[in-house]
């Protein structure tokens, strides 16, 4: 069981295999009907991919399921040195396994941290439009909710600085996500340099979620937030997972990085007293496999996703012009400006389900700033996307002649 994994090269087939994902208790496809009215829409929401896990993490899986004992399980070390060895390999971040803090997901995780670090009334602050969990955090911890809209450019999304720091001085937490769901943004340097030093200058602890950071497109590149500095590491506590990168997000296994050790020692504590200190089994296998031996996996994956965005842009540039799309840096999620169809938010949804029989994220679920968008997953074979493509096409050109 502790073998070490073996990199074998792996050929993946993103295009031309469709997996048939129905019926194996899919969040993405079996819950169609409950999400909208339809269990025929084709499913482009959920953030997860079609495409099947690497096969070093396969074969690792069916190695662990071959022992028929599944009893409770605890972090092996080499669950950890995966862990740092990816970082290192991969974001140039180097932190000792000390520093690696084990969790069963990314959401549940910030929703501790929420509770363990404030208290009722305290402030947490997020930049909206943001992935739903994030922007919900604070209602849920009957904490006060603080909004920074990001502004919407011709270029991108970029931070509004002078509101930005109005709301951050009556925070306690700031939760980044980085890169950013849904806007696709990957923060440059000098972005998250003034994020982390507003933060320092206000004392704000940093949730820093950056499950998205090792899908991202070139030339961009994600620094890890607590990378920056001692003084803002000490600030931060990082959240991440092999989830998205390796189509593992059901296993459920995830971790925090937490350089400082008090910190770190209060997010133990919580997690101790909610009972949530031994591992998935799978979950652990799933992790170590992919980070040892998936990155041939994630360079062919890149390529893939990057081919598909070109393709639906391009589609919607040329074919669909009362819809704006930006190309993202990262993410395989793209956030479709659909304010020019003049529908409201209801009525837009309904547009996508009833006239396209497509099956996206609404922006409005994301916070406010995302009314009038829209959350497509590209993250499926071409083939799919090109028939997405032409009945969204033909659904506005209906839309159009009305
Ligand atoms: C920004 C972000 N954070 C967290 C998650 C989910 O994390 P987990 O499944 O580990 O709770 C997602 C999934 O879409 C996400 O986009």
């Amino acid at each position: 069981m502790t073998d070490r994994i073996e990199t074998t090269i792996e050929t993946p087939d993103f295009d031309t295999t469709s997996i048939d994902r129905s019926g194996t208790a899919s969040v993405k496809y079996d819950v169609r009907t409950a999400v909208f009215g339809s269990p025929d829409v084709m499913p482009l929401w959920v953030a997860d991919m079609d495409f099947a896990a690497p096969e070093c993490v396969q074969s690792a899986l069916r190695k662990r399921a071959a022992h028929p004992i599944y009893g409770y399980t605890m972090y092996p070390p080499e669950f950890f040195t995966a862990i740092t060895g990816w970082l290192a390999r991969r974001h140039d971040w180097h932190v000792g396994q000390e520093s690696i803090v084990a969790l069963p997901g990314v959401v549940p995780a910030m929703n501790l941290i929420a509770a363990a670090f404030t208290e009722p009334g305290d402030g947490i602050l997020v930049q909206t439009p943001v992935y739903p969990p994030i922007h919900q955090l604070a209602g849920n911890q009957h904490r006060l909710a603080l909004e920074s809209p990001l502004i919407w450019t011709e270029q991108g999304y970029a931070v509004d600085w002078a509101d930005f720091e109005s709301k951050l001085g009556q925070a306690r937490i700031f939760v980044l996500c980085a890169p950013h769901n849904p806007v696709g943004r990957v923060w440059r340097r000098d972005e998250l340099q003034r994020m982390a030093d507003l933060c320092v200058q206000h004392d704000v602890l940093m949730i820093v979620d950056e499950i998205h950071a090792d899908l991202v497109y070139s030339p961009h590149r994600h620094i890890p937030m607590a990378r920056l500095s001692p003084e803002i590491g000490a600030r931060c506590i990082t959240l991440h997972a092999p989830s998205k990168t390796f189509n593992v997000a059901g296993l459920n296994t995830s971790f925090a990085v937490v350089e400082n050790a008090d910190l770190r020692q209060r997010l133990k504590d919580a997690l101790n007293r909610s009972g949530l200190t031994s591992g998935n089994v799978f979950g652990i296998t799933a992790l170590t496999a992919a980070y040892e031996a998936g990155e041939p996996w994630l360079e062919q994956l890149l390529k893939q996703l990057q081919a598909n965005i070109v393709y639906v842009v391009d589609y919607i540039e040329q074919h669909i012009p009362s819809i704006c799309v930006q190309r993202p840096e990262s993410t395989f999620l793209l956030w479709l400006d659909c304010r020019a169809l003049g529908l409201d938010d209801a009525m837009l949804n309904r547009f996508f389900i009833d006239e396209a029989e497509l099956g996206l994220n609404t922006g409005i679920s994301f916070g406010a700033p995302g009314s009038g968008f829209m959350r497509l997953n590209i993250a499926c074979p071409l083939s799919q996307l090109e028939t997405a493509m032409t009945k969204l096409q033909v659904a506005i050109e209906r839309l159009d002649a009305r």
